[in-house]
């Protein structure tokens, strides 16, 4: 019998230190270096954040205009990955494609060699420049339309909206995606992001670390929550139907997705950013419906006592669904959005890895049979019939 103490999940395990975010999960704040996370996103720019997050330190205006200038030359992918698109079957999801297309740089990547920080800043503004042309070029292609050029005079997210839809977006909308992308930048240590230091941790590349991190994130306990909320919303439909299908949803033991945190047992602070930014947006919009459906459907879950005894609030998916679907993303790109975002928290955690690295080899506590014989296959026992795979 094993007498370790075995952690599931890794729940409350500190395993580095870090200096990129910190996360109280009792109050309910977040810091990206020190920063709140919420002033960040009321006063700066997603740009300005990626900045903050791969150097610690928010930038100067000359800084930022040289970041942003590179970023806005790195909106190209390789011609060879058009190949890859055309290749891949139009109903693949699209986290998959991004998913597969990340993984595929690692080999176009000349000068794999170099491993030295400026590298994995460079790549990382790379990665950031054209995740976004990833997504809109699988969604356009997949629709049967061309692939939209970049704009050389519109900044990250509303260029990411340019690509996406094919028309210049309002600067409303393009300053609430700015928002969504500053507040899903970086959360420490989630599953994703741990999935790309485990990576990079063995001296695997930058690409490889971020190709695993979207493999983890595409999990509906994780960044494929927020397209479940909307799903959900787009089920309810009207807002008499709010109170049934949420009740039917727990008589039926089902969990409703954009609730409950690991860390969090407040409400998230970026589902706090995200209501008073759908308001803003709302109020210029007009078009308050997801918005307020989303709203009653939080009425109605956090009345129920389960929810308030396990401090079950919504977390960031749950308010960026409405804000999502209104400013014109389709519903199966909710979740590449997150990556967008995340993008710029993956390259941090992975510059800071590189610079510090330690293997990350935990272990587990062994609870199977011991000491058996090895039986020659003529003398096993008949079992039930296993599958022959
Ligand atoms: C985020 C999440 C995975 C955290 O999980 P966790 O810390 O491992 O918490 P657990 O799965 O142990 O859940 C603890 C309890 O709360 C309940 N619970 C957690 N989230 C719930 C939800 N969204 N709806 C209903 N019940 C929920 C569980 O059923 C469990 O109840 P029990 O103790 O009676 O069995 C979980 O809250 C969840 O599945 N949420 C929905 C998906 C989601 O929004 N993910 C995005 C996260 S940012």
């Amino acid at each position: 019998m094993s007498t370790m103490q075995v952690y599931k999940g890794l729940d409350g395990i500190y395993v580095d230190e870090s200096s990129i975010c910190e996360i109280d999960g009792d109050r309910g704040e977040l810091y990206y270096c020190g920063i709140n996370v919420k002033d960040l996103a009321r006063n700066g720019t997603f740009e300005e954040t990626a900045y903050l997050l791969w150097h610690g330190r928010l930038p100067t205006q000359k800084e930022l205009d040289a970041f942003s200038y590179r970023l806005i030359r790195n909106r190209e992918i390789p011609k060879s990955l058009y190949k890859f698109l055309i290749l891949f079957p139009e109903d693949a999801s699209p986290i998959d494609f991004m998913k597969t297309a990340v993984s595929y740089m690692s080999s176009v990547d000349k000068s794999h060699e170099d491993q030295s920080i400026e590298a994995q800043r460079r790549r990382s503004n790379e990665l950031l420049a054209r995740l976004p042309l990833l997504v809109a070029a699988f969604h356009r292609s997949r629709n049967g339309h061309n692939m939209i050029e970049s704009s050389r005079k519109l900044g990250h997210a509303a260029n990411l909206l340019y690509i996406i839809t094919g028309e210049k977006p309002e600067p409303e909308a393009a300053r609430a995606l700015d928002r969504y992308l500053i507040l899903l930048a970086e959360h420490g240590l989630n599953a994703s992001t741990f999935s790309a230091r485990v990576t990079s941790s063995t001296q695997s590349d930058f690409f490889s670390g971020v190709a695993s991190a979207l493999g983890t994130l595409k999990g509906p306990l994780h960044g494929g929550a927020n397209e479940d909320v909307m799903k959900l919303l787009l089920k309810i439909e009207e807002l008499e139907n709010v109170k049934p299908v949420v009740e039917d949803m727990l008589a039926e033991g089902k969990r409703i997705p954009g609730f409950g945190h690991r860390v969090y047992k407040v409400e998230d602070p970026r589902s706090v950013a995200l209501r008073e930014f759908n308001e803003e947006f709302h109020s210029h919009t007009r078009g308050y419906h997801w918005y307020d459906m989303a709203k009653k459907v939080e009425e109605v879950v956090r009345s129920k006592p389960k929810f308030q005894e396990k401090n079950l609030y919504p977390n960031v998916d749950f308010y960026s669904a409405p804000l999502l679907y209104s400013v014109g993303i389709p519903l199966d790109l909710f979740t590449p959005m997150f990556a967008v975002a995340r993008a710029a928290g993956y390259s941090a955690h992975l510059i800071e890895q590189y610079k510090n690295n330690r293997l990350i080899r935990p272990r587990e506590s062994y609870v199977g049979p011991r000491n058996l014989p090895y039986v020659p296959i003529d003398e096993r026992e008949e079992v039930e019939t296993q599958p022959s795979y």
